[in-house]
């Protein structure tokens, strides 16, 4: 079996997938949200301090499986530096100790292989990453080789339902919150927000003008004046309303460039895969857009959206039957990447 890491952000998690039948044998995460919550955000440093816990808890519960293990995939690239370094350094120990070799995982490769848990991978394939650090549009062809077809100018996807879920003290992460209060909407015609980009030809995605426009609708509400005192505090129908408004605009922005790019090429299949996909307006969205473009949709099943080990386990699988393997003193970690 291959021991999966995964440790780029706030997520802990170990698994254990079987190389030949991709059977998943063990999988657990131990996640820093309620931590990081009061933050409205992940906080490096007590990120690394809760890894370097929770890895050892995770990895003593697989101690009787050590004899099994062919190879160790880790996450390690791109994340935060301080906590991407707990998961390879923990990986690095074990590969001495058990004598077995090591697999570098790029984590957004391992979201591409949480459409492929328990399958063989099918490509060629065009895919959208949403996640809390990333927004991209990849195509990936018949021998896996993987190009950006669009990304994003500043914020992500996830990331910009995080910073309104901040600024209506929601807690971290805010996707599913505010997804939560667009379901309760009462007055959907109460704001409109403008869709970042709409006549720009660029393949390009921007969310922080989006965030602004809700940042400035709610010192509105409020009554904020410049010394940001305010008048009142918002409701849950104001919360609700200006939940439901924004969320529409950001996969209206995400449904405005894929349109245009399935107009551009055909793809056979197409899958969403990051944290952010479980958001269900998205999926609904991009469902009918491959519905009437005759492509298949792929989805990653809703407890293997948002970082796990499973997938790390999972890309790692595929290097390990080419023998992709890299030595000690070559395994660094790389907290940017591009593809
Ligand atoms: O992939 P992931 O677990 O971590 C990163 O690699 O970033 O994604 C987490 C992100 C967070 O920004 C979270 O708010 C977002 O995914 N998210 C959602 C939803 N569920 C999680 N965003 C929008 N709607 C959701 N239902
Ligand atoms: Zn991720």
């Amino acid at each position: 079996m291959i021991l999966g890491i995964e440790s780029s952000c706030d997520d802990s998690s170990v698994a254990l997938l079987d190389i030949k039948n991709l059977k998943l044998l063990y999988h657990k995460k131990i996640s820093q949200e309620s931590e990081h919550s009061s933050f409205g955000g992940v906080v490096p440093e007590l990120a690394a301090r809760l890894h370097t816990k929770a890895l050892p808890a995770l990895l003593e519960e697989i101690k009787p499986n050590f004899k099994e293990i062919k190879a160790i995939a880790v996450t390690n690239e791109p994340g935060l530096s301080v906590s991407l370094i707990g998961g390879v350094s923990m990986a690095k120990a074990l590969s001495v100790a058990l004598n077995v070799p090591l697999i570098a995982v790029n984590h957004l490769v391992g979201h591409i292989y949480s459409l492929f848990l328990d399958c063989e991978a099918r490509f060629p394939l065009g895919v959208l990453l949403v996640s809390g650090g990333h927004t991209m549009v990849l195509d990936i062809d018949a021998a896996g080789k993987i190009s950006l077809l669009a990304g994003t100018s500043d914020d992500s996807f996830g990331e910009s339902f995080d910073k309104v879920a901040k600024m209506m003290q929601l807690g971290y992460p805010g996707g599913a919150a505010v997804q939560n209060l667009a379901w309760q909407c009462k007055d959907k015609q109460r704001f409109k927000f403008t869709i970042p980009l709409l006549h720009d030809k660029r393949l390009e995605y921007s969310f922080s003008g989006l965030k602004n426009q809700v940042r400035l609708e709610i010192e509105k509400i409020k009554g904020q004046n410049l010394a940001g005192a305010t008048d009142r505090e918002l409701s849950n129908d104001d919360m609700a309303d200006i939940c439901y408004a924004f969320e529409n605009a950001a996969c209206e922005h995400i449904m405005d460039k894929l349109t245009k790019i399935f107009k551009e090429r055909s793809f056979k299949r197409f899958g969403i895969v990051g944290g952010a996909s479980a958001n269900l307006n998205l999926r609904s969205r991009i469902e009918r857009l491959c519905l009437e473009n005759g492509c298949e949709l792929l989805l990653a099943p809703l407890e293997f959206c948002s970082d796990n080990a499973a997938m790390i386990a999972r890309a790692g699988r595929e290097k390990y039957l080419k023998g992709g393997f890299v030595k000690h003193n070559e395994l660094n970690i790389n907290p940017r990447v591009k593809f």
